[in-house]
Parts: structure tokens; sequence; C-alpha cells
């Protein structure tokens, strides 16, 4: 059994700014199931959204992430990050991130992406995401209270009389269970694109710290609002290889494949509208239209320029023989965020006393029904800082325990020669999440897949029970919690907005903007926009 202050579940960019700012005020242990390059936090392409140029300002920054947001954003969560902003980027700046700036006069070179109204991406080239977690991974290993294990995939989360402990884990290359104690629990595992077949996510995001929260009891907001990226490489070896929208926001358009830009009969904003509406829009024309794909076209810009500023994608690119300067790139959308997840507060605080959750794991009210690009990073630093702050009081107000928690049991669990059940389940599961509960659904979609879900649910419940655990068999069932939490929240939303698109529900409900809410245990309901949460000892 392994005991700390403040346990950590998850190596991205939000679990190591949570770890670096409470690492001088006790011992911390990180979880994480590999390295910090194989983190969704790591593949970022685009950068990090702030106002830091005389053009800009807070006012503009929260009027785009509203008008993204489609009515669901809290304005107090989307002022509170957007004027933490500036400070933020110090702080990554003071750790190391060497952010581009411009060559001539030193400016930061800002970056635009769709939704925007004015240049304000802070970037690393088209390496940003790779450069903070290397900045980050150097300072939490160089810190004498932060403790990282790697091959570590949570299970389960411990709890007791209401109160969150820690979790149980397993170690992958060992094949054995840990119990890790924390003051304070932090669950920073990032999303869950793998319940979808096509996704710009990396294997780990299998929506491990949403499903632990769930089965602890932990109230889960606005699982149907998952956000499609309009622009993954269509290549049969590509894996989904994400292609930034930076590249539109410096000039790069979407065609059919005659060559015709499409996107302005949608949208006034044509390439450069928020998300929501050019993955609908792409996936709208390849059905009507049966084609595989459509274009990114670069090849009217600067070849040189290009080759420079996104060095990653265009060395990419040609790995696969295509060379970005002189053709355009076939493109498809895939799953690629979740704005929901567990409801937080300002402060991180989940609705189970001692358990924190940041980064995409949670929802904070910042996106809303639809996230505004880049302003995920942004939300992380954020979020990881409010929460360390709240959690260095939590460690001193919350409850002792009596005893030790029971250590995991793993009762007459066999080993399994089966392997194929899982991957069965696993094919099958993110098949009709893409097929049913997309880009486009519909209430008849919605009930096929929970019928599916709810059989399969049941069938890898036999199966965990039965057999020993390894990583597969928990992914599969967290994959198979989320999927039916998306689904059943999609369905009980009688309207469409933002990133959920019902055909037989196309308006904006009459009511106004509202939270759908899973509980374990309860029906889905809706709420207004979440409020601050208190425990009884704070
Ligand atoms: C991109 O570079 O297009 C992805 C950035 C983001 O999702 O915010």
């Amino acid at each position: 059994m392994d005991s700390s202050d403040f346990l950590v579940i998850g190596g991205g960019l939000a679990g190591l700014t949570f770890a670096l700012n409470v690492a001088d005020h006790g011992k911390v242990i990180v979880l994480s199931k590999g390295l910090a390059d194989t983190s969704a936090s790591d593949r970022a392409q685009g950068g990090i959204a702030s106002v830091v140029s005389a053009e800009d300002s807070f006012d503009e920054h929260e009027k785009d992430t509203q008008r993204a947001g489609a009515g669901l954003c809290r304005p107090e969560i989307v002022r509170m990050c957007i004027e933490a902003g500036p400070d933020c980027i110090q702080h990554l700046v003071d750790l190391g991130v060497p952010f581009s700036r411009k060559e001539q006069v030193g400016d930061w070179d800002l970056g635009k992406e769709g939704g925007h109204s004015k240049r304000r991406v802070l970037h690393a080239g088209d390496f940003t995401g790779h450069e903070i977690m290397a900045a980050l991974t150097k300072a939490a290993s160089a810190h004498p209270n932060i403790r990282m294990l790697q091959d570590r995939i949570a299970v389960n989360l411990i709890e007791e009389d209401g109160v969150c402990r820690g979790a149980y884990a397993l170690d992958s290359s060992h094949n054995t269970m840990g119990t890790f104690l924390g003051r304070c629990t932090v669950l920073a595992t990032g999303g869950a694109g793998k319940v979808y077949v096509y996704t710009s996510n990396p294997d780990m995001a299998t929506g491990d710290g949403m499903a632990m929260a769930y089965r602890a009891g932990a109230e889960m907001s606005n699982m149907e609002f998952v956000q499609f990226h309009p622009t993954c490489l269509y290549h049969p070896r590509a894996k989904n290889f994400l292609l930034s929208e930076a590249l539109r926001g410096e000039g790069g358009k979407l065609r059919l494949a005659d060559g015709s830009e499409f996107l302005r009969t949608y949208d006034s904003r044509g390439s450069l509208a928020t998300r929501d509406i050019v993955a609908r829009a792409i996936d709208f024309e390849l059905k009507k239209r049966g084609d595989d794909y459509v274009l990114l076209d670069m090849t009217h810009l600067d070849a040189s320029f290009v080759t420079q500023r996104f060095a990653n994608i265009h060395k990419r690119c040609l790995s696969y023989g295509l060379d970005m300067t002189t053709t355009p790139l076939p493109v498809v959308p895939a799953a690629h965020y979740f704005c929901g997840g567990v409801r937080t507060d300002h402060r991180g605080r989940s609705s189970l006393p001692g358990l924190y959750a940041i980064g995409e794991t949670a929802n904070t009210g910042l996106h809303g029904a639809n996230r505004l690009a880049s302003n995920s990073l942004l939300e992380a630093v954020v979020f990881g800082r409010a929460a360390a702050r709240d959690a260095i009081h939590w460690r001193d107000q919350a409850p002792a325990f009596s005893s030790p928690p029971p250590p995991w049991d793993s009762g007459e669990a066999v080993d399994s020669d089966e392997m194929v059940v899982v991957s069965q389940n696993w094919d099958e599961i993110r098949r009709f999440m893409w097929n049913y509960v997309g880009i486009v659904r519909s209430d008849k979609r919605f009930e096929r897949a929970l019928r599916r879900i709810e059989f399969m649910r049941e069938e890898i419940h036999d199966y965990y029970w039965n057999f020993l655990l390894t990583s597969d068999l928990i992914e599969l069932r967290n994959i198979a919690l989320v999927a039916e939490m998306v689904v059943l929240a999609a369905g009980a939303r009688t309207e469409s907005r933002g990133l959920h698109y019902n055909l037989n529900r196309p308006q904006l409900s009459a009511d106004g903007p509202s939270d759908s809410v899973v509980k374990r245990g309860s029906a889905v309901r809706f709420d207004p926009l979440a409020q601050e949460i208190n425990y009884p000892w704070s």
C-alpha cells in the first residue's frame, strides 16, 4: 500500500500542473498509463489560447468562447479562465516552454483557429503539446516530493463514508494490483475518444477517470457533447493523424473532390467556422456525394512558410507520400474532445468529497456545448492550479480514516485465453457509437445504441468478474460505461445544441440551456448550469 497527500491519476498537462503546484506542500504520487509523450496533451499541435496582444481583449475572447459554447458555458468560469490566461502563459514560459516568436520584432507569433475573431493562439511551431510536456516532465521529475509511476492503470476509486480515499491500480508490466491512498485524489486521465472507431486521440484515451468517477457515485455532466475534429488525415497508415486547425488559420481551404470551396454555404466564416459547423458540413457533403474524404488545400500558400510553420505535419505527411505544398490533403472528421465529464466547480471539486477532476476528464463549464479551439490547454493549466490551491487546504480538513481499506480482491478470477471476446466488444462498441451517436444523431439511433450497449455491458460484467484483469479488459469496461453515459445523455436531451445534433429535434429547447447530469442509480436529469460545490468540512 502506498500513501500520499496528493494522488494524481494521469500524467498529462493538467495532472502535472496540479502536481507541480502542490509538491511544496506534501507528498505527491502521479500514476500514468504510459510515458508523457503518449498522452493527448503531448499531441496538441495547435496551441494554447490567451489574450496576450494589444489588438485583443478579454471581452473578445469571452465572446468567442460563449458563441462557440452555444449557451452552455458558465459565464463566471469563462471569465476566470480567460483572465488567468496571461499568468498561465508566464508560468509555462518560466518552466521553459519555448513559445514561437515573430522573427524580427520578437512578439509572440500568434496563430488563429476556428471560431476565434483574433489571433491569440500561442504555439511552439506545430509541436506545442510536446514542448509543454517536455518542460513539465522535466520539472516534475526533478521535484523531490513527486513520485511518477508509469504503466499504472487505475481500476476503481476507493471510497469510504462518502469520501474518496484513493484508488486501486494495476501495474500492467508486472500484472499486480496496488492500493494507492491519497488525502486528495485527482482525476486527470484525459478524454475518451477511443469510444469512437475514428478518433484523433491516443490509445490511452479510454475515459478511465470518467468511468471511475461514475462508479464511485460522482455526478457527470454534458456527456453528449463530443467534439469531432474536422480534419484528420485520410490514409490507411495514418491512424487518424490530426491536421491542425492552425493550417486553416494560416489560409488553408477546405474543398470538395472537384476543387470547389463549400463551407460558405454553411457559415459566413467559411473554413474557419467553429468545429461543430465544419464537421457537420463535411459529414453532410460526404454522405450526399458518396465521397470518402474532402480536401484540405495548402498549395496556394508560400511553400517555405508552410514547411517551417508546420514542420511536424509536413514531415509526417511526406512519410505517407503526400507533399502538402503541392498536393491537397485528403481529410475526414474524427472524435477529438469530450466537452462533458466529471461535473466540477471553479476549484475542480467533484460532487464526491476528496475527489478532484481536471483537464478533459472534467466538465467545468468552460466549453459549454462546443469547445473553442485551443481553450483546452488553457483550461488544463488554470484548473490544475486552481484545484492545487484548494487541495492544499482540503488535505488538512479531510476527515481521518480509521482503518486501512481492504486490499483488492481478485476472487476466483482465472487467466483467460479468450481475448477474442474483448477485442470483438471493443470493435463493436466503437463502430456503433460512430454510426449511431456520432456527428449526426437521431432518436431511433439512440434506441439502437442503448439496446446494444446494455447487452454488451452485461457481457463485459460477466467477463470482468471471472477473469484476471488486463489493461484491455479494464479499458473495455471503461469505454462501455462512457459510451452508455453518452447515449443516455444524448437520448434524454430534447433539442439540438452545439455539438449535439439530433435530426428529430433540430431546434434549441424553449426552456433555455441546462446541463444534463448522469449519476449512478438515477435517471438523467437536467439542471441549471453548475454552481459551487461545498463539502460538509469546508
Ligand atoms: C488543432 O490543432 O486543430 C487541435 C487543437 C485543439 O483541439 O484545440
